[in-house]
């Protein structure tokens, strides 16, 4: 992989601005959910860095779960046209209030389809905190209650997000310079 410097275009949104936003959520969340019970839902793998950040902004006493989905009739940088679990909760989220994170809605797929599949279930409450949100490549409808950054449709990376599995650990949201990028290295 090359170094992210030589394919990064640019900074989009920067470490201190993401924790700054992360916070606020957390504050949102907090005052929502006074005196409920919560379970956070990470979405893998591109949701764990912002679930983590998150979570410890969160004074409300919470759980944990992870699930994975896989897409279809994806191509490496594009997403899903629709979604299957590969890996399922731990929890019965029957009577539960569940706030699924997720790193980005793009198509709208992915979350379409665990929203969907989680509905089955029966919580008391499911809502949706997504860090970005790139709104002019919406295919399917979805409602996100906690939204960090509307972005432009540009190919991002970092804080979470991957560029081909690499660099999920940056602390900052970057462009990728798809001139510069060369997925065979
Ligand atoms: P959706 O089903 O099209 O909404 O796709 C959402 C998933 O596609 C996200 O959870 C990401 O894993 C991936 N994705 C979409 N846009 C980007 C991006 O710009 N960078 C990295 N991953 C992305
Ligand atoms: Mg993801």
């Amino acid at each position: 992989m090359q170094d992210y410097k030589d394919v990064l275009s640019e900074i989009l949104i920067d470490a201190e601005s993401l924790q700054m936003r992360v916070k606020e959520l957390g504050a949102q969340i907090n005052a929502d959910y006074a005196s409920e019970d919560l379970l956070l839902i990470c979405i893998l793998r591109g949701g764990v860095p912002f679930m983590v950040d998150l979570s410890r902004s969160i004074t409300v006493p919470h759980m944990m779960d992870f699930m994975a989905v896989s897409s279809y009739g994806a191509g490496k940088r594009e997403s899903a046209g629709s979604a299957r679990v590969t890996l399922d909760l731990q929890t019965d989220i029957r009577g539960r209030n569940v706030l699924l994170v997720e790193d980005i809605v793009d198509s709208g797929h992915t979350i379409a389809a665990v929203l969907q599949m989680l509905e089955t279930r029966q919580p008391k409450t499911l809502k949706v905190c997504a860090l970005l949100d790139k709104p002019e490549r919406r295919e399917a409808q979805v409602d996100i209650h906690y939204l960090g950054f509307t972005i432009p449709n540009k190919f991002v990376f970092g804080y979470g997000l991957d560029l081909d599995e690499y660099y999920r650990n940056l602390p900052f949201v970057g462009v990728v310079d798809l001139e510069k990028y060369d997925p065979s290295f």
